[in-house]
């Protein structure tokens, strides 16, 4: 493994956040669609926050929804924070508003985090649907992640229990930060998909992007370097703002 930031990563600099949105949209209909022709069905982990919205709305529009067949297609959440599912927090409402909502997936392959419950309670049942899920329709095709100014990507934080975790697919977490608590999918699972797409946009991030892919590798303090799928890729769609300090774009 090499010492130096992210191994085997690719980084794409788009100009700005509207073609990192474009580009991102055609690289998850890509994924989705040739998952699907492989193996008749596809499992895509959505990551939350701000940065994937224009992504996802751009998916629910007609150039990409009408490629992608939806009843084959699983949506499964990288992390959520522990609110109800209607809250302005919620990832899972994000999601829905942008996107599900918009296209014929059917409700059955929705597999929200249950925010409005126990973060312990809900990290245990969600964890349980993940194994039922990934024993059906096998492990993600595709995880879709952003990444915090701290380094952080889901919800695990530097230094916490998820980042250190070996066995456990989903944990709560509670953000010192923001005082609350989430429930994350740990890198044991995001380890086992495919491909992993980045997606960071805004001047904001140029630090820690430079940090995690040309610094020296530390993923507990960054733990969105312990993303390294022993039988994947790592891609990152970053804009020009977010890739200003970086070296080697
Ligand atoms: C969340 C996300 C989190 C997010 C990063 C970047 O629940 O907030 O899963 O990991 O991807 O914090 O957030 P922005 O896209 O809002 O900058």
């Amino acid at each position: 493994m090499s010492n130096e930031g992210v191994v085997r990563a690719g980084v794409e600099v788009l100009a700005d956040v509207e073609a990192l949105a474009d580009a991102a949209a055609e690289r998850v209909t890509q994924h989705l669609t040739a998952a699907i022709q492989a193996r008749g069905q596809a499992v895509v982990v959505l990551a939350g926050g701000s940065t994937p919205r224009p992504t996802y709305e751009r998916l629910a529009g007609e150039g990409f929804s009408s490629r992608i067949p939806w009843p084959c297609v699983h949506v499964v959440w990288g992390d959520e924070r522990c609110v109800p599912p209607d809250d302005a927090e919620s990832n899972y409402r994000m999601a829905r508003t942008a996107w599900l909502d918009r296209v014929p997936i059917p409700p059955a392959n929705v597999h929200r985090i249950h925010g409005e419950d126990d973060p312990a309670v809900a990290a245990s049942a969600y964890e349980a649907m993940l194994r039922d899920l990934v024993r059906a329709a096998g492990p993600p095709d595709l995880v879709v992640l952003g990444l915090g100014e701290d380094g952080h990507t889901a919800s695990v934080f530097p230094g916490s229990a998820a980042a250190r975790e070996r066995t456990r697919w989903v944990m709560p977490e509670y953000q010192g930060a923001t005082a609350t608590w989430r429930v994350t999918l740990t890198p044991v699972v995001i380890n086992t998909t495919a491909e992993v797409l980045f997606l960071v946009s805004g001047a904001h991030k140029a630090e820690i992007l430079k940090r995690v892919l040309e610094g020296p590798r530390r993923p507990d303090d960054l733990p969105a370097q312990a993303i390294a799928p022993s039988g994947g890729r790592v891609d990152w769609l970053v804009d020009r703002a977010a890739a200003a300090g970086l070296e080697r774009p």
